[in-house]
């Protein structure tokens, strides 16, 4: 389990580029690190831009099957409406609203949690399916 501090544009970089690598590592082809590593991509942004910051906690689970779980929180100033947010087209920053629609489609799980004025958590998980 490693956990990234996201508090600069940078550092979206380094959280994509880590669950990229830990994907390889625990058995991911390059479709699916692609895939992961795209989502985490939007996810890192979305915390960065409109949290400021926040952080990305990258682990390994077994049960019931195994795979890997990245999980995004921050205490920005949450999601007032998640059913919206997850709309494709949907953005309060002008911008495409692709990004949590987008990660959804390229994970196996994705759940959010969240209210308006405490925070953001997006957990994401893909499966490694034998
Ligand atoms: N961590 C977060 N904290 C607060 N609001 C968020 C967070 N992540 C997403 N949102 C809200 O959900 C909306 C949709 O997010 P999404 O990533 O799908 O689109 P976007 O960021 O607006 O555009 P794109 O990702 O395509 O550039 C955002 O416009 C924003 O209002
Ligand atoms: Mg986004």
């Amino acid at each position: 389990m490693i956990v990234l501090q996201i508090k600069e544009e940078v550092d979206i970089v380094g959280v994509r580029t880590t669950a990229r690598s830990i994907a390889r590592e625990i058995g991911f082809g390059l479709v699916d690190q692609t895939r992961i590593s795209t989502a985490c991509s939007e996810l890192a942004r979305n915390v960065f831009l409109y949290a400021g910051e926040g952080e990305a906690r990258i682990e390994e689970f077994e049960n019931p099957h195994s795979g890997l779980r990245i999980t995004f929180t921050d205490k920005g100033p949450g999601i007032e409406d998640i059913e919206l947010a997850m709309k494709d087209g949907w953005s309060t920053s002008k911008s495409m609203g692709k990004g949590l629609p987008g990660a959804k489609r390229l994970c196996d799980h994705m759940e959010i949690h969240s209210k308006s004025g405490q925070g953001t958590t997006v957990i994401i998980e893909k499966w490694l399916l034998q």
